[in-house]
């Protein structure tokens, strides 16, 4: 038996902050953009910190990163300035550093964006029950509630396409180490979310009902809308 099989694997987490944020309109990196008093990487990792079975979380930087001690001065996690010029590259980055520190293959690693401040620990619960026996992985995500329509240059509707199966991926997702970063090197750069590096594996990761409100902060109203959605849950 080796080191992999004889214990349980592990649930890490990585959280990728090494984006610069260029739609959000803030002029700083999003994930340092103040919301509802604390910057909105702070709200994600008390997310995940709240989560028992996470047993480590690691927060990727940039190499240039210099605001990340100010910014969350109490932080007591793991860290790493390993990030790309991709979030692929970082999260890989992240896993490389996850193996150094003593996660193994068969662990599971939920990687979680930044940006994504609304994070509530039950939908990570959920997340972990629903995959966790599961040969695959899987991820949060919602079914789209819209019409959804295929625009052209001049801002003009081509096609409307039908949402009965559309989903809207979000994070965190959660895939063994040796899965995800297998598919990760291999699709590299074009890989916007760990589930589309495994699709490409021909595996099917499994979805798993969150909230709308997992919203991923983009553009510069949705700051507005994450501190108002912050503030009255309370
Ligand atoms: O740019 P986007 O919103 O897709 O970024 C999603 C997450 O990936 C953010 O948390 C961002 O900081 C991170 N990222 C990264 N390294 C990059 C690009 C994005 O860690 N090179």
């Amino acid at each position: 038996m080796n080191a992999s099989t004889a214990r349980s694997p592990r649930c890490y987490a990585i959280v990728p902050a090494a984006g610069v944020g260029e739609r959000s309109g803030a002029g700083q990196p999003k994930q340092y953009v103040t919301v509802a008093g604390q910057p909105m990487l702070a709200h994600a990792l008390a997310a995940l910190a709240a989560v028992p079975r996470i047993v480590q979380t690691l927060v990727v930087l940039s190499p240039a990163d210099e605001r990340f001690e100010a910014a969350l001065p109490g932080y007591a996690g793991w860290l790493a300035r390993v990030g790309g010029a991709s979030r692929a590259e970082s999260v890989l980055g992240g896993l490389a550093e996850l193996r150094r520190r003593g996660a193994l293959d068969d662990d599971w690693v939920l990687v979680h964006d930044a940006a994504r401040c609304l994070l509530q620990p039950e939908w990570v619960e959920a997340l972990i029950d629903a995959c966790d026996h599961d040969a695959v992985g899987g991820l949060l995500a919602q079914p789209v509630a819209d019409t959804l329509k295929v625009g052209d240059a001049a801002g003009r509707v081509t096609a409307t396409v039908d949402r009965r199966d559309k989903w809207v991926a979000q994070t965190p997702q959660m895939f063994r180490l040796a899965l995800v970063e297998r598919a990760l090197t291999a699709m590299g750069a074009a890989a916007t979310d760990e589930a589309s590096a495994v699709e490409r594996l021909g595996l099917s990761p499994r979805l798993v009902k969150a909230s709308v409100a997992n919203l991923k902060v983009t553009w510069p109203e949705d700051f507005a809308l994450a501190e108002r959605l912050l503030l009255t849950r309370g």
